[in-house]
This record gives C-alpha cells, structure tokens and sequence, in this order.
C-alpha cells in the first residue's frame, strides 16, 4: 500500500505542481514506483513539467463516470518505467467529492509505493479533496511573508485532519530579490514550527526544465536537480537532513559533520 502525500501550498503559483512532478520523478529514479495525480481539477498542468501531456487519453474524471477503465487513465512515463501520472478534467465539471476521489486513491494506492496528488491552490473543496484522501502532506511555500501567511493556515488545517505532523519545502529560496524582501530560513522554521524536507532555489533552469518537459530531477547536473534528489531521500528516510552542495561539502571534508549538518545560520540553504 502506498504512502499517499498531499502536494499544497493555500498560496497559488509557490511551485506545488514543480515539486510534484520532481519529486515524483526522484523517488521514481530510487526505484519506488510512483503515481502522481493531478487533483487542480479545472487548471490541471501536472502533464506539463512532466512532458506527459500528449500522452493523456483519458482523465481521472472519465474514470469517475464511467467512461473508463481505471487502467487507462493511468500515463507510464516512457524514460522512468516506475514512475506513472493521472491527469484530471479541464472543465467545468468537478468531480472533487472527497469521499468519491478517496476511494479512488485508496484503489490506486494499492499498487504502488507512493502516490502524490498535486494540490490546487486555495482552501476550497479541491484543497480538502487532495488532503483528506491523502495521510500525509507536504507545504510548499516561498520565502515570502504572504506565502508564510497561506502555508501558516493551511498547516493549521492538515494538523487537524492528517495525524502525521506536515513537512516542509521551501521553494524559490535565495532568489534575485533584495534580502529585505524575503524571509530568513530560520525565521521561517520559528514562523511555521514544523520539519523542512528540502529546500529549492529561485532556479532558471527549473522553469527551462517546465519548458521542456523534462523535469529537472533527472539531470543530477543541475543542483537543483541535485536538490529534489535529496528531497527524495528525505521522504523516503522519514528525515529532514539539510542538503550539503558540492561546493560546500569540499569546503567542510576536514571537519566533522554531524554538528554542522542541523538546521540553522551555518546550514546550507
Ligand atoms: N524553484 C523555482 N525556480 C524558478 N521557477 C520556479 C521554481 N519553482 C517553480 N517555478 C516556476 O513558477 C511557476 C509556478 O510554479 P507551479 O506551477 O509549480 O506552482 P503551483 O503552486 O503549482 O501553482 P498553482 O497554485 O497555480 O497550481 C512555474 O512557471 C514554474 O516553472
Ligand atoms: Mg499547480
């Protein structure tokens, strides 16, 4: 049985659906086999930072109806045989019952090791449908005082309905804006109070990767490739160790690790 995990945010536009689709990609890569669905019923774009999108023939939604099997709703990536994707509609017709796509989860779940469900933005019926089918969740938020706001309350929710406690990511860190404009790490840890699996930079190649459909976790050139990769680790572990760069780990091979690898002013961001 899968360990299902919620992708949200409450903030839109923060990197729920980057982080999915590379985090998928990751674990997929470490040879567990991974389904990823697209729950932004309405403004689905999962497919796209995957490069699936000419493979979909048919949306969860069809499933949900009737029209189809639930075989063939499910796109096997053709470059990861591990790693698998379900689309949901485009239109106007919701099938965001909680119960309803829970069940559906729940069937999915039984054949594979994880299943992420890329959130919507928002705290409306879709963000309950991804997280109450979900038994645990990952916030993504950006160093940005509004992000923290909406990743602040979406915590207080997904701590009342999912008994593991959340974890964090926090994405477009270190970005071209002046310092004063974003949040320090350890502020954010002090401000949300719960564990960070990883962290991302404010990266070009990322939004190249989108471009192209090729998702950055598969280039271990790119340290944000690097990064999800870790990120990955850490899910699977059940851990939050911080990532060391390259660069770093050179600087710090004479001295010990263990105190310099926690959280804090000296970590690697
Ligand atoms: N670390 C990053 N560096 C640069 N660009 C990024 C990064 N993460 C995401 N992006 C870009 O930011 C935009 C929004 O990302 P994404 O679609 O993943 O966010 P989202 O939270 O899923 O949005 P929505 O709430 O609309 O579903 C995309 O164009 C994506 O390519
Ligand atoms: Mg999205």
């Amino acid at each position: 049985m899968a360990r299902v995990i919620c992708i949200t945010s409450g903030k839109g536009g923060v990197g729920k659906t980057t982080v999915t689709a590379n985090l998928g990609t990751a674990l997929a890569l470490s040879g567990s086999s991974v389904c990823l669905i697209d729950a932004d019923f309405g403004l689905r774009n999962l497919d796209i930072p995957l490069g699936l999108g000419n493979r979909v023939r048919y949306h969860i939604s069809d499933f949900l109806t009737g029209q189809c099997a639930l075989h063939q709703v499910i796109v096997k990536d053709k470059r990861i045989s591990t790693l698998s994707f379900i689309s949901c509609s485009n239109d106007a017709v919701h099938h965001d019952d909680p119960q309803v796509f829970g069940e559906v989860v729940q069937q999915i779940a039984q054949n594979y090791d994880y299943v992420l469900i890329d959130s919507p933005a928002g705290i409306e019926n879709g963000f309950w449908n991804a997280a109450l089918a979900a038994d645990e969740a990952i916030v993504v938020t950006t160093p940005h005082r509004t992000s923290l706001q909406d990743a602040d309350r979406v915590i207080g929710l997904l701590e009342d309905m999912i008994p593991a406690p959340p974890q964090l990511i926090v994405n477009m860190a270190d970005g071209q804006e002046a310092r004063s404009a974003t949040v320090k790490m350890q502020d954010i840890i002090d401000i949300l109070n719960i564990g960070v699996t990883g962290v991302i930079h404010a990266d070009v190649e990322i939004i190249r990767s989108v471009h192209k459909g090729i998702p950055i976790a598969l280039n271990p050139e790119f340290e944000s490739g690097l990064r999800f990769r870790h990120i990955a680790h850490n899910v699977a572990k059940n851990q939050q160790e911080p990532f060391i760069s390259l660069k770093s780990k050179r600087h710090i091979s004479v001295f010990s690790l263990p105190q310099r690898l926690r959280w804090g002013k000296s970590s690697s961001l």
